[in-house]
């Protein structure tokens, strides 16, 4: 049977997720009663990081062994990786000694050169256009939270980065709204965003006007990694797009914020946002172990009914 990949938001579909939900859900459960659930006691996930992690690594080595397999971290700097050998190459050969590779890259076309050569599925655990294990863990969290995610906005204020352009795809397959707000020079590209169409997101020039009424208000580091020689540049052009308490009045009541973390408390949040009442941050953090536990068993084993 061909391996099942999960390298941007759009590889699964709605049905799929729902699944996934379900299964987290009861993955969740299981880990907080303290009952062992090992689906995959003979399977080795390997973790292959070119840019650093703390939650991403944790979450899946974590995550691989609470399921009964074993994970390997592999990174550029103590492997053949970072020495040249081609991607195709390494594919090949780690997709024979693993079960499951999770990857952290910059292109995109790494991460899919890589699936195109390996026996086994292949994770994106981010790249510089996509980062689908943070949204799949952050809807997780706001349904959990507020319910169906279906017919709601969500705000995206900052970068329109990796996080943003998977919230895009995300907003097509579950048919929600993304208002965007990002300084001039820094808009959404909807072909490197890998959208349909434009329908189901709209860009604002102020912030503001982004959070009006919105159910769920999210942001992320004005500098991804990879960017980091643009930082000056971006403090400057960024100044005026930081959650604060203001935006999260004009966001509807009961509305949420959430980042995927790290953040840069005083840059795109206030401490008084992210430590305030309405963030779910933590929440949202820990809900990457529970909802890659059950993508793993999904790409492994398929759908399992329990
Ligand atoms: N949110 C996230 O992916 O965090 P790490 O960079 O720590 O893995
Ligand atoms: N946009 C950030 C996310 C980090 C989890 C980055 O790519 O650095």
């Amino acid at each position: 049977m061909k391996a099942r990949h999960f390298l941007q938001f759009k590889d699964l579909s709605r049905d799929e997720y729902e699944h996934l939900f379900i299964r987290t859900r009861w993955i969740k459960e299981q880990f907080k009663s303290y009952r062992q659930y090992w689906p995959l006691i003979d399977r080795m996930l390997v973790m292959i990081f070119e840019k650093q992690s703390t939650r991403t690594r944790l979450s899946f080595e974590a995550g691989m062994r609470q399921l009964g397999g074993t994970a390997v971290f592999l990174n550029t700097r103590d492997s053949q990786l970072g020495r040249g050998e081609p991607v195709e190459d390494a594919a090949e050969v780690i997709s024979r000694m693993s079960d499951i590779v999770m990857i952290r890259t910059f292109e995109q076309e790494i991460v899919e050169r890589f699936a195109r050569h390996s026996r086994v599925p292949i994770i994106n655990g981010l790249t510089n256009e996509y980062h689908p294990c943070q949204i799949l863990g952050d809807i997780y969290t706001f349904i959990e939270q507020r319910g169906p995610i279906s017919g709601k906005t969500v705000a995206w204020i900052g970068d329109s980065n990796n996080v943003c352009n998977t919230w895009l795809q995300a907003a097509e397959v579950f048919d929600f709204n993304v208002h965007v707000s990002t300084p001039p020079g820094y808009e959404v590209e909807p072909e490197r965003a890998g959208l349909y169409g434009t329908s189901h997101y709209e860009e604002f020039s102020d912030p503001m006007q982004a959070a009006r009424e919105a159910d769920l208000v999210t942001t992320d580091v004005w500098t991804s990694m990879g960017f980091e020689s643009e930082n000056e540049e971006r403090k400057r052009d960024f100044e005026d797009w930081r959650v604060d308490a203001e935006m999260m009045k004009i966001a509807k009541k009961g509305a949420v914020f959430m980042h995927c973390l790290p953040a840069h408390r005083g840059e795109e949040v206030t401490a008084e946002v992210i430590d305030g009442p309405q963030s779910v941050v933590w929440d949202e953090a820990e809900n990457r172990l529970h909802s890659q536990k059950a993508l793993m068993e999904f790409l492994l084993l398929g759908r399992v009914e329990q």
